[in-house]
């Protein structure tokens, strides 16, 4: 019989879209089950022309599951992947809960499939990390980066349903010329553009996500000591990120061919059309699988042409979060009907 799965944080921004990625790639369930917190019990979500009764997430709810998406925070997955586990789910964990664990995989599947064990947890990486390496990965096959510098223009979805709405509640405000106090960032969002906000490190003076994005991208790279130097912006966008890149190369590479490598790497559409001054723009990036990569130019500052800028845009919720992880089940699960 066809599998079945539970999506842990079904009512959230990841969740939700998690349910269509299933739908839209026509995933194999023979039953589907939503958990979310006891305020969202009873809730009708839709699922292939059907309605699912969202269900209160509890110690007992993966009797009989196969695949388990977690979607609810990292405090979630730490206290109920174990029940998933010992029900004998496999656990496809977007928090950042098990993301550095040397036993736990960390999957981007255009970017390192084959680290992809039959894990009981496989780990869903941070949306920059997954965005970033899904296009990098074929670069670097081929031609070896030695170095990364990177800006990142980050939506509101990262931080789920509350930012967004607080992002369009403050827009309504401020074109409205009304007060609005922000309960989720600690700064005004609309028309504004600030410092992630997650937790500073008092030490190296970086945030948790520009912490998450070095190590993480070295992880899924499979290079443990990679110069990464990155700054993460906030900016008021729904739900892609933008990534404006400097890359290094051990070698001189001219445009054209990281170009080409690009236009056929999996995952990725080339929008680079300099005649109409079009790249990417989460406009163009919302709602799509593919990630976009465009401005595409060998770098002025470095003379020895190993080093190569460009701009990615990818949808915060679809690869950076839902569809990576939906692909990750989807690896898994034709791995055991092969066998
Ligand atoms: P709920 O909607 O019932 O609060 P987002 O990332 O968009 O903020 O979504 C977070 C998801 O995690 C939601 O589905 C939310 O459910 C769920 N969640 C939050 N806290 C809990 C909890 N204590 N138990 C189960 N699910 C939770």
């Amino acid at each position: 019989p066809a599998p079945v799965v539970a999506i842990v944080g079904a009512t959230g921004a990841v969740g939700i879209e998690l349910i269509r990625c299933l739908e839209a790639r026509d995933f194999p369930i023979s039953e589907l089950r939503l958990l979310a917190s006891a305020r969202s019990a009873g809730r009708r979500l839709p699922f292939k022309g059907r309605e699912v009764i969202v269900q209160e997430l509890t110690e007992l709810s993966f009797d009989g599951v196969d695949y388990a998406f977690f979607s609810a925070g990292a405090s979630i997955s730490l206290k109920f992947a174990p029940f998933a586990v010992a029900e004998g789910a496999q656990v496809i964990d977007n928090s950042s809960a098990f993301r550095m664990d040397e036993d736990v995989p960390l999957v981007v599947p255009e970017a390192n499939a084959e680290t992809l064990a039959d894990a009981p947890i496989v780990a869903n990486p941070n949306c920059i990390a997954a965005i970033l390496t899904c296009a990098l990965a074929p670069l670097h096959q081929r031609w070896s980066i030695t170095r990364l510098s990177m800006s990142t223009y980050q939506a509101a979805s990262g931080g789920g349903a509350e930012m967004m709405e607080e992002l369009r509640e403050g827009t309504r405000a401020h074109l409205a010329n009304e007060d609005f106090e922000p309960q989720i960032l600690p700064h005004p969002y609309a028309f504004n553009v600030f410092s992630h906000n997650s937790d500073l490190d008092p030490d190296t003076g970086h945030n948790g996500e520009e912490l998450k994005v070095i190590a993480e991208t070295r992880r899924i790279l499979g290079q443990p000591k990679l110069p990464i130097s990155v700054t993460c912006i906030r900016v008021p966008i729904l739900r892609a990120h933008g990534i404006a890149l400097n890359i290094r190369f051990e070698d001189h590479v001219c445009q054209d061919r990281i170009r080409d490598a690009l236009s056929d790497a999996p995952g990725v559409r080339l929008v680079d059309d300099r005649a109409l001054n079009h790249f990417p723009m989460p406009s163009d990036a919302s709602g799509q699988e593919d990630i976009l990569v465009g401005r595409i130019r060998n770098d002025l500052g470095d003379p020895s042409g190993r080093t190569t800028s460009l701009f990615i845009v990818g949808d915060q919720l679809l690869k950076g979060a839902a569809l990576n992880a939906v692909q990750i089940a989807e690896t898994l699960y034709e791995r055991v009907a092969v066998k």
